[in-house]
């Protein structure tokens, strides 16, 4: 079976439409026919100072949320970044191997800099990526399913993995992205041209797996669509329709063409009605099981236990062939 490996950062209480549709939907697919390692980025988080008892609790919620979304824990491992302490390490043998130039370059290194000004920025912001491809090589992985915002850290842990293999012999798996097209990209309800997302989108534009089915209901209903009353897929000209569209056609499966076919001549508000009772009825029952797994936080910290116990044996072992290819002296 071909290895899968992908992560999220615990960055809220609640995942969002894009974490969903864009990358945790497709690690729930692929448990299936993959050798599947999932994992909660605690220490990707950090580089933002999240209040030390926020980021316990919202790592949990994200553990639950993602057992409730589908993960089973027989036939995937789940785990948290921060409890197989070999991702830190080879991070930083990664960092030796990596131009400052090429980190650089990373335009998401580049939006967060320019929000907390170029000098304030944290290093760690700077060298998250490299961190990301150490999540990335430490599992020898073929995929990484991930939304586009992620696809230029993957270009930079292939680059990373191609230039470790030749200056220290064949030792990393070289990974691809896996995005499926119609999700790649599920944009804010408000801004229909920029990304869902936690950190820059409005609350109005963001719609959360845990929020309160008529809140839901009403953010669909208002998110701006665009001039005409025509429901058709046109990225350019409708990015709002086409935005509704892709999440109706992911969440239910229906070709958007049919969607167009099926509401063609009634206008945004009929439409907008289903999309609401699709994402609305989608959520209900994860909503439902992630409350019942916070409840037992003893059997939900065991879950991550195993996890962990998983990870640590295949990460255990990359470590002592990377040390030894480096030259490090083993400890006798
Ligand atoms: P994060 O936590 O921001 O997002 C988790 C996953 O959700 C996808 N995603 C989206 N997809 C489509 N449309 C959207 N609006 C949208 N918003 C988020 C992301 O692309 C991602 O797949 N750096 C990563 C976490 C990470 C990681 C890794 C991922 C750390 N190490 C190793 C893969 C492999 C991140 O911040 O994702």
């Amino acid at each position: 079976r071909p290895r899968v490996l992908s992560g999220i950062q615990p960055t809220g209480d609640s995942l969002h439409l894009g974490n969903y549709l864009g990358a945790v939907r497709q690690w729930v697919d692929m448990q299936e026919t993959h050798d599947a390692f999932y994992f909660i980025a605690d220490l990707h988080a950090i580089t933002v100072h999240p209040a030390p008892a926020e980021l316990r609790l919202r790592t949990r919620m994200t553990a639950a949320q993602l057992f409730a979304a589908g993960l089973d824990p027989e036939r995937s491992t789940l785990f948290v970044q921060s409890h197989i302490r070999e991702h830190s390490e080879l991070a930083w043998i990664l960092m030796c191997n990596t131009g400052m130039g090429e980190a650089a370059r990373m335009t998401q290194f580049k939006d967060k800099s320019a929000r907390y000004g170029e000098s304030s920025a944290g290093v760690g912001l700077f060298t998250y990526p490299v961190l990301q491809a150490a999540d990335i090589l430490m599992y020898q992985a073929h995929q990484v399913p991930v939304g586009a915002d992620q696809k230029q850290h993957l270009e930079l842990t292939r680059d990373l993995a191609q230039r470790f293999n030749s200056r220290y012999g064949e030792t990393f798996t070289v990974p691809s992205a896996f995005t499926p097209k119609e999700v790649e990209k599920i944009t804010d309800l408000q801004d229909p041209m920029a990304k869902m997302s936690k950190s820059s989108s409005s609350p109005q534009g963001l719609l959360e797996l845990l929020e309160d089915p008529r809140v839901l209901t009403k953010k669909v209903m208002r998110a701006v669509t665009d001039t005409g009353s025509e429901v058709v897929a046109d990225p350019e000209n409708k990015p709002g329709v086409t935005n509704l569209l892709r999440i109706h056609s992911a969440i239910t499966g229906t070709p958007v063409a049919d969607l167009e076919a099926r509401f063609a001549g009634q206008g945004y508000g009929s439409f907008k009605k289903e999309v609401a009772q699709v994402v609305v009825d989608a959520f209900a029952p994860i909503r439902e099981r992630t409350e019942k797994l916070l409840a037992n936080e003893t059997e939900l910290d065991r879950l991550l236990a195993v996890g962990a116990r998983r990870a640590g044996e295949v990460a255990g072992e990359t470590m002592r062939a990377v040390r030894e290819r480096v030259g490090f002296l083993p400890k006798s």
